[in-house]
């Protein structure tokens, strides 16, 4: 099918974007993005956007490597441990005191590191608790990762080593998460600002996935989040994140980065 022309504008190129990769690029801050963008075209050798966007439609594997630039998918098992602490310590024992099982969900859960790393921290101290943990994520090629379960050393800097002993067998391609663990988390391909969220959760991680989100993208996606849990619910944020001025969606700090529906 023939290519629509574009302008060389940054707005023409989000515009013709949009429906060619369901991310819509006004949501997120213009700044950093357009900048994002114009280093990724400069390093594959594409002076313009039309000349960029032709390209993208015509090689899969540039089209690819560029929505990796874009949502930028870094992750860690137990990425910040000091929030791990706080939520071993004092999230989830207070939201064990429901008797339904936990419903956890990880937004933007890139390879599947977060999700695993919550299933393991309530196998590991909580061994007689009954939960679920949903992944999810915008990109199909990280969720791919995640259900294959496969993973580097880099992705175990900030994991005790029993973990890594216990979860994990090691093969001559990496660490293989093992079955017991993979068996408690699904995974979902979604986009946080456009679908539809379940709901009924008992927490929610949303960490190190708005950082160029508008500020009018993340306060729709926090009333979102509000939305999809139960009260006294828990939202975990990255440790940049900060919910200032959003006491009016009904979520207030109850530990730094963990928000608690009232
Ligand atoms: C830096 S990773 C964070 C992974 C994990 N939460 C952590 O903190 O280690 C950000 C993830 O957010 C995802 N993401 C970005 N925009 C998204 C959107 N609109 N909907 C769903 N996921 C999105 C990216 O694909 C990426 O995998």
């Amino acid at each position: 099918m023939a290519i629509a022309p574009i302008s060389n504008t940054y707005e023409d190129f989000i515009k013709a974007f949009h429906p060619k990769s369901g991310l819509d690029l006004k949501f997120y801050k213009q700044n950093q993005m357009q900048r994002r963008i114009l280093s990724f075209m400069n390093s594959h050798g594409y002076p313009t956007f039309p000349e960029f966007f032709k390209a993208l439609n015509s090689d899969q594997s540039l089209y690819d490597a560029f929505f990796k630039h874009l949502t930028i998918n870094v992750s860690q098992f137990f990425r910040d441990t000091n929030q791990w602490k706080t939520l071993k310590e004092s999230i989830i024992p207070q939201l064990l005191q429901s008797k339904s099982p936990l419903k956890l969900w990880s937004a933007g859960c890139s390879s599947g590191q977060e999700p695993y790393s919550l299933a393991m921290t309530l196998m590991e101290y909580f061994p007689n608790s009954k939960f679920t943990v949903l992944g999810s994520d915008i990109d199909i090629n990280v969720l791919n990762q995640a259900k294959e379960g496969l993973y580097k050393q880099n992705d175990f800097a900030s994991t005790p080593p029993e973990f890594l002993q216990k979860y994990f067998i090691s093969t001559d391609k990496g660490y293989q998460i093992k079955e017991s663990v993979k068996r408690l988390v699904t995974f979902q391909h979604q986009n946080l600002l456009t679908d539809r969220f379940q709901t009924g959760f008992d927490f929610i991680a949303c960490r190190n996935v708005v950082i160029y989100f508008t500020d009018e993208a993340k306060e729709m996606l926090y009333k979102k989040f509000t939305d999809a849990l139960k009260p006294g619910g828990i939202l975990f944020t990255g440790s940049t994140e900060h919910l200032f001025g959003m006491q009016h969606l009904g979520l207030k700090a109850v530990s730094s980065f963990f928000y608690q529906k009232g």
